[in-house]
């Protein structure tokens, strides 16, 4: 193996992905390093979903390759499984099942990891391990839902939009969650629109606006090459410059989806 394939969770080139006329995905590389937790940014109906998807095997792409954890689906799908975690932007549990029946369920998915119990522990269910889903607020259901997805032990885990919905207690909690992964040497990709948690949690972002990739690099390099073109931030010219000044520079204020 090459350097490159040794260091390289995710590597994406040139993916293309259209749904009737609408182009989901126009023709956008990633690369996401071995033990780094990687961004993906960009307004509502950038592309992120097709492509974190595309990435977990779960859409076809209509052209361009995919490389996970120096594999390809079409190939090692049944092995590439077994190390991805894979948090969904909405996850449809079964709602008759118990907490701690969910995890036993997404458990035996898989042939290594963590017990049902020390992940309900990780995500803070202990008094809901033996409630319905149904039963569960939103935020607990995704808390849930990010428990299935550490249950197989992953080396990569792709988390599209962990903390939407969380109060400001949970989202904290997710946070910490991320980081100890990382900290443990795993990979993660996530995708948020939250400026102040992508700045905190990622190594490195990509923004993406109609399907492309139009910026990418670590938060404080974007942030940096903002202030260097000297472009008007917002109203407070005095503050220093964020990654939201860098988001909404670069994407715009209108609206999407309207
Ligand atoms: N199954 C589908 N059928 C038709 N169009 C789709 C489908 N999935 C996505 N799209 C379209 O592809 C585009 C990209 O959607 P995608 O869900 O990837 O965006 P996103 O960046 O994840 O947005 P958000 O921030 O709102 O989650 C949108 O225009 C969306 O309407
Ligand atoms: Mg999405």
């Amino acid at each position: 193996m090459s350097e490159i394939e040794t260091t390289s969770a995710l590597r994406v080139r040139n993916l293309r992905k259209s749904f009737q006329e609408v182009i989901a995905v126009d023709g956008i590389d990633l690369e996401v390093r071995a033990g780094e937790c990687f961004g993906l940014l960009g307004p509502n109906g950038a592309g992120k979903t097709t492509t974190v998807e595309i990435c977990e095997g779960l859409t076809e792409p209509d052209a361009g390759e995919v490389e996970v954890l120096g594999r390809r689906w079409a190939s090692d799908a049944d092995a590439l499984r077994q190390r991805l975690g894979i948090q969904l932007q909405e996850t449809q549990l079964s709602d008759k099942l118990t907490v701690v029946e969910t995890l036993n369920l997404f458990r035996s998915f898989f042939g290594q990891g963590p017990t049902p119990g020390e992940v309900i522990a990780l995500v803070q269910l202990e008094e809901k391990r033996h409630a319905k889903v149904v039963t569960l607020s939103g935020g607990q259901k995704q808390r849930l839902a990010l428990a299935c997805s550490l249950v197989g032990d992953p080396d990569l885990l792709f988390l599209d939009e962990p903390t939407t919905g969380l109060d400001p207690q949970a989202r904290r909690q997710v946070w910490d969650l991320i980081e100890e992964f990382r900290r443990a040497g795993r990979t993660i990709l996530l995708t948020t629109h939250y400026m102040e948690e992508a700045e905190r949690l990622c190594d490195r972002v990509a923004i993406m606006d109609h399907g492309r990739v139009i910026a990418r690099g670590s938060p404080r390099e974007l942030i940096e090459d903002l202030d260097r073109q000297g472009k008007p931030l917002t109203e407070l010219r005095a503050r220093t410059a964020t990654l939201e000044d860098v988001f909404v520079s670069l994407t715009g204020h209108h609206l999407r989806d309207e």
